[in-house]
């Protein structure tokens, strides 16, 4: 049984409820924080927390839980659940009123919601074919840094993407290539690892902070830059990187294969290097 936690209580899934006052369900007014779990320990919880705190002071709610009872309450939802490999979905919103009214009523209490599901089965890297994508317009708001619960662009984009049969859209702002819909962008050139650097226009992903971490300490050629549309199509690699997809090689785009339409070596250096630091995680030797 799949086990929640909403507003201090952990409960079955099913039977978690919330008003339909709630401002997250009238406006889209919270923020949502997504994190891997592996071998039973949330993976970068210090890294999860502070952008949860970013994003709550970026929409003006007061963190309603110190990082020691997010750290309790997180570690005992995953305890609760089955399985050593989880994805946790974790949820703030500025909580429910008696009526609808777009300004922040006074004194209301922020909804905090949980809830944890098994992680995909870890890929076969040897059978890795990579993915497609096409890129789309970036329609979203000018505040993407904070991790807000207001999708729809993102469900639209995406969307789109796989009616196109691809998995996912690659935004193009003013001509750059931001981020996915639901991840980070990364291009390899000649060797050189180059990602948007962090601005209000992405996402400050825990999974490309960890990608940066591991190029510094292996020395490979890694720089935040903005790409242009041209540099994406003319990359040797793509790669689309979030905490449920770890980086996902892109080997198609727009139908067009990029380089030769396989995953490019680099990817396969860096998803090592990744999977031994999920690894470590797993062993408690990296958190
Ligand atoms: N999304 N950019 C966007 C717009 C995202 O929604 C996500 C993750 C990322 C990658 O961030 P991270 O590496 O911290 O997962 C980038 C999550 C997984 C989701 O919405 O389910």
């Amino acid at each position: 049984m799949t086990i929640a936690y909403l507003n201090g209580v952990f409960l079955p899934l099913e039977n978690a409820q919330v008003s339909v006052l709630d401002r997250g369900f009238l406006f889209g007014d919270g923020i949502y924080e997504v994190i891997p779990v592996y071998g039973g320990r949330l993976f970068r919880l210090p890294h999860h927390l502070r952008r949860l705190h970013d994003s709550l002071a970026g929409v003006r709610i007061t963190n309603p839980l110190s990082d020691a009872q997010w750290t309790a309450m997180l570690t005992e939802l995953v305890s609760r659940n089955e399985g050593s490999d989880q994805a946790v979905y974790m949820k703030v919103t500025r909580g429910a009123d008696k009526k609808r009214d777009h300004a922040f009523p006074a004194g209301i209490t922020p909804t905090v919601f949980a809830m944890s599901a098994p992680m995909p089965p870890v890929r076969d890297l040897d059978k890795e074919t990579g993915v497609s994508a096409i890129t789309l317009a970036d329609i979203r708001w000018k505040m993407c840094n904070v991790k807000a619960i207001t999708l729809l662009p993102n469900v639209l984009l995406r969307q789109q993407a796989i009616d196109a049969g691809s998995v996912e859209a690659i935004l193009i702002n003013d001509g750059y290539a931001i981020e996915g819909a639901a991840s980070n962008l990364f291009i390899v050139k000649d060797g050189v690892i180059t990602t948007p650097p962090l601005s209000s226009a992405l996402l400050p992903g825990i999974t490309r902070d960890l990608i940066l971490e591991l190029a510094a300490r292996n020395a490979i050629p890694c720089r935040e830059a903005d790409i242009t549309e041209a540099e994406l199509y003319d990359a040797d690699e793509v790669w689309l990187t979030s905490s449920t997809r770890e980086i996902s090689p892109v080997v198609t785009l727009n139908e067009q294969p990029v380089d030769d339409g396989n995953p490019g070596p680099v990817w396969k250096q860096m998803i090592l290097l990744y999977r031994d630091y999920t690894n470590a995680v797993r062993r408690g030797a990296a958190d």
